[in-house]
């Protein structure tokens, strides 16, 4: 692969606010600028007015976009007639996929039964529970150490160390890595839109890094997730060097970014709604209600795409053998169809709550038991330890339609 790729975006989309056509609100979502500014009202529209909208703009890709909670469903749960191995990005359209063995998102059944058998125990409930002691600890000291009666940039000093540090401790890596970590993650995700020399040596340096664990815990095994993944067998299948690192380095990604977004997309929420903070605060056994809404409302993950195996319908539509469809996790979640005629409010007392922000189906995110755990006690010890917290500027999001990421966000917090 050339060492410098052009950078594959569709930031050229001609496409305006003003968009009429379905094929014109659906080329929107392709822009990743699009998704920086609120992407509700369009989102909205798209789904009373196209709930399955054909893009067919010239410069953009040929896709479906499906904004409707119950077709998302549907889609996702049957893998046989909707594929993830032909791309679930809609950069994946436009660049040849390379096999990377292990790469969960990409995998089809009966392979993708295989490796969830293989890895779904280490990512059980209670697995997870028990990293719950050391979860608190790592938010507490982290909270210790924020400067006091001052704004803080909640991105840099909690939202990204945090889930960092967690994902250290379940793999059994010293903490102070962390930062190598955070590099390493960002480089991934660079990667997968523009390959440079700088991203080939750093991958280099975190395969090493990944390689040299491996061979320690095979000969000194101990009571953590990458001992339990290099001994891990079903039916006598055992993942191989190359399938470990690629699943070290998707741990790091997904188990990364996603988490820090609805942390961080959570607190400006709360900040955004006093009321709610206070519901919170008043009673602290709404915190894992609350955290499904917070789920719902963030949604970290934005998109993720199937491809149809064969002609089919989908709520009265054709949809060809071939075409793409963008699963829009974002519009399914404010689908006042699931939700009900509160779907655009912030409720953290919602007690019937069918969020998707961990997809659905068979590729239902692997992480979801950590990620509920590190949310529900991250939000338990804010709450605990702060009266009042208020925006002191303005959030700054992320340009990209796959994360809903924020790069910077001021929050004064009150004792
Ligand atoms: C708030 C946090 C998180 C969100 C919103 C989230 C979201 C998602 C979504 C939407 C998918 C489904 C992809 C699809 O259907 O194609 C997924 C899959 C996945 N997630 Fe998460 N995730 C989160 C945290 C985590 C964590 C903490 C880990 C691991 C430590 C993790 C690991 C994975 C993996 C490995 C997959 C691929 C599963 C498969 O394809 O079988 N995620 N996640």
């Amino acid at each position: 692969m050339p060492a410098a790729q052009a950078r594959l975006t569709f930031a050229t989309v001609t496409t305006s606010a003003e968009a009429q056509t379905n094929s014109q609100l659906a080329a929107r979502l392709a822009d990743p600028a699009f998704w920086a500014t609120d992407p509700h009202p369009h989102l909205a529209r798209l789904r009373s007015q196209a709930p399955l909208a054909l893009c067919e703009e010239p410069d953009v890709p040929r896709f479906w976009a499906v904004s409707k909670h119950a077709d998302l469903l549907r889609i996702s749960r049957d893998p046989a007639t909707f594929c993830s191995s032909k791309g679930v990005l809609l950069m994946d359209l436009v660049r040849d996929l390379p096999h990377i063995p292990g790469a969960l998102l990409y995998i089809d059944p009966p392979d993708h039964v295989r490796y969830r058998r293989l890895l779904n125990p280490a990512f059980s409930t209670s697995k997870m529970r028990a990293l719950e002691a050391n979860t608190r600890t790592r938010v507490r000291a982290l909270i210790d150490a924020l400067p006091s009666g001052e704004p803080v940039d909640i991105v840099a000093k909690l939202t990204v160390p945090f889930p960092l540090l967690v994902i250290a401790d379940l793999l059994g890596v010293p903490g102070e890595d962390w930062p190598r970590f955070y590099k390493w993650s960002d480089i991934m995700i660079g990667a997968a839109t523009e390959i440079t020399d700088e991203s080939i040596t750093m991958l280099g340096e975190m395969a090493n890094y990944f390689l040299e664990m491996v061979a320690q815990r095979r000969i000194d095994p101990r009571d953590d997730l990458v001992t339990m993944l290099c001994h891990a067998d079903v039916d006598g299948h055992t993942l191989t060097d190359e399938e470990l690192m690629m699943f070290y380095g998707q741990l790091l990604v997904a188990g990364n970014e996603t988490t820090r977004n609805l942390l961080s997309g959570g607190l400006i929420a709360l900040a955004e709604h006093p009321d709610q903070w206070q519901l919170l605060r008043d009673d602290p056994a709404r915190i894992p209600i609350a955290v499904e809404e917070l789920l719902r409302w963030t949604t970290p993950v934005i998109s993720f795409m199937r491809t149809a195996t064969c002609d089919v319908t989908v709520s009265d539509t054709q949809i060809s053998e071939g075409d793409p469809l963008l699963l829009l996790y974002t519009s399914a979640n404010r689908d006042e169809d699931a939700f009900g005629p509160t779907a655009i409010q912030l409720d953290v007392t919602r007690e019937t709550n069918n969020q998707v922000a961990f997809g659905f189906g068979e590729h239902f995110c692997l992480g979801a038991a950590l990620a509920r755990i590190e949310a529900r006690v991250f939000f338990e010890e804010v709450t605990t330890r702060f009266s009042t917290i208020a925006l002191a500027g303005e959030p700054q999001r992320l340009a990209s339609g796959v994360i809903a990421g924020i790069t910077s966000a001021p929050l004064l917090f009150t004792s």
